[in-house]
């Protein structure tokens, strides 16, 4: 690609940096400018979330969810790490009419707006918010869950999992994003403040990838996604 077949990019390094990219950037573009993007009030969700800087899926991610949450119908969702609700909207949207998706998130007004977005698009009585800490949080659920998404603190994967696999059924998936963090996972060189987040999340990797009770596939795409399939 040459001169102003580029400029699509720029556009695209709004929501991530040439630094931070995991892959390409003209298969960045590629995959955005192909895949369906969202219509009405998730497309205003987006636009809402990049103005005020509030990180949720790329739309990458939110389509390879809608995908998994297809073939899998889980019957039970949780979601460690709300935002605004988008991707926890996403994914009731895809179990279709049934189902319930537990969603936690720490910060009150996070959780807030969430709570106003998720009865805006009809779904206040299949999305359960559960305000707190996700660790906290996670404790003390007992129900099983068909599928655990986590979106919430990425230092703390490793110990979300082991909650994750006591709240996990058999057959269960567990899906981790931003996983491979802007790339700077497979870097040895990491700056300080990114440097904590990057080891912690590679440890996590290596646990996801070996752990006896699971088989993990993790993807490029968006900030990288992790999909483990416990046995
Ligand atoms: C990447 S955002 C979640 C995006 C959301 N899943 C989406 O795609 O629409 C991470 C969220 O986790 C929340 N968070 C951070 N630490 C947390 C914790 N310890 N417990 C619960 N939520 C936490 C942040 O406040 C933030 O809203």
């Amino acid at each position: 690609m040459k001169g102003d077949q580029w400029s699509p990019v720029k556009s695209l390094n709004r929501i991530v940096t040439m630094e931070e990219r995991i892959t390409y950037p003209e298969i960045d573009l590629f995959l955005r400018s192909t895949i369906k993007r969202e219509e009405g009030f998730l497309k205003e969700l987006e636009k809402y979330a990049e103005e005020n800087h509030i990180p949720i899926v790329q739309p990458e991610t939110a389509a390879l969810l809608k995908v998994l949450t297809g073939i899998h119908k889980p019957e039970r969702v949780l979601e460690a790490g709300t935002a605004v609700g988008y991707s926890a909207i996403i994914i009731a949207q895809a179990m279709g009419d049934t189902g319930t998706v537990d969603t936690i998130e720490i910060d009150e007004d996070m959780a807030e707006a969430a709570r106003r977005n998720i009865e805006k698009m009809g779904l206040g009585s299949r999305i359960r918010l559960l305000q707190g800490d996700a660790l906290e949080v996670m404790e003390c659920l007992s129900t099983a869950y068909d599928f655990i998404f986590l979106d919430a603190a990425k230092g703390s994967y490793i110990e979300y999992f082991e909650q994750a696999m006591r709240l996990l059924k058999p057959g269960g998936l567990l899906v981790s994003d931003n996983v491979l963090y802007k790339g700077l996972v497979a870097q040895e060189q990491v700056m300080h403040k990114h440097r904590t987040i990057a080891v912690r999340l590679k440890e996590y990797l290596r646990l996801i990838c070996h752990d006896e009770r699971l088989r993990t596939s993790i993807i490029p795409i968006g900030d990288g996604l992790a999909v483990s399939l416990k046995l």
